[in-house]
């Protein structure tokens, strides 16, 4: 597959450089020159989609518990800044459905990692699916729904087929060829730390992207990009240029 999105991606909306899975994220991205944004997606306990990366609310807000047992409206009126700096209190845990307006509205192009809370797999993959499709319709670059979990990435290939799909896993398995097929991916999206140059070129010549996660150090980033990678993604907005 030739790669058609940005090759730096700004992980969890800035990376290190404002609260993580937030809409002030994804905006002080864009205003630093990224365009590309990697974010996570989960269900609230009402079914909604909305950004977060933990099961549970403590790290990230200033709540308390499981975001599956948990409606949306409750999760809203947390704060979801506070944590990092006291200059982001008042952002909120974002719907999917704004933060994908957002970057629609900014021109920023979206890997959307679905983040299924335990045993919600197939349900997750299947909103996310359905509401990526709506989000992006007509748009010249669909975003990249990405997962860990087999079953979400099953599901939103049912739900939403027209999708490109990201296989997303540490270390890439020896049966990469068969999984990548089962589930019909266009990406192996890795852990930059276990991928070697030839099985990079042997995943490019299978027809397959590689993308990697979280590259931090300039000098990593910029060996992977001589290798050829598709795409990084990066918490080190302040360190990796968007356009390298
Ligand atoms: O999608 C790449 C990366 O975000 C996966 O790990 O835990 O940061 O969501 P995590
Ligand atoms: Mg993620």
């Amino acid at each position: 597959m030739i790669w058609p999105y940005p090759r730096v991606v700004a992980h969890r909306g800035a990376g290190t450089l404002a609260p993580e899975n937030t809409l002030g994220a994804i905006r002080h991205g864009a205003s630093l020159g990224f365009r590309g944004v990697e974010f996570d997606v989960m269900l609230a306990g009402d079914g909604t989609p909305l950004l977060i990366h933990d099961e549970t609310l403590e790290r990230t807000t200033d709540g308390k518990g499981a975001v599956a047992h948990m409606p949306y409206a409750e999760i809203a009126k947390f704060d979801a800044g506070r944590w990092l700096a006291e200059r982001w209190s008042g952002e909120r845990v974002p719907l999917f459905a704004d933060a994908g307006c957002l970057c629609r509205e900014l021109g920023v192009w979206a890997n959307v990692e679905i983040k299924p809370a335990k045993g919600f797999e197939a349900q997750t993959g299947r909103a996310v699916a359905e509401m990526a499709r709506e989000l992006w319709r007509g748009a010249d670059r669909p975003p990249v729904l990405s997962s860990f979990a087999p079953e979400a990435l099953i599901a939103a290939k049912v739900a939403g087929p027209e999708l490109p799909r990201g296989m997303l896993v540490g270390r890439v398995p020896a049966d990469w060829k068969a999984r990548m097929r089962e589930l019909d991916c266009v990406a192996v999206h890795c852990d930059y730390r276990t991928l070697t140059q030839p099985l990079l070129e042997e995943i490019h010549a299978s027809g397959y992207a590689v993308l990697v996660w979280t590259v931090n150090d300039p000098r990593e980033a910029k060996k992977l990009l001589d290798w050829g990678i598709d795409c990084i993604v990066t918490d080190r907005l302040d360190l990796i240029a968007p356009h390298c």
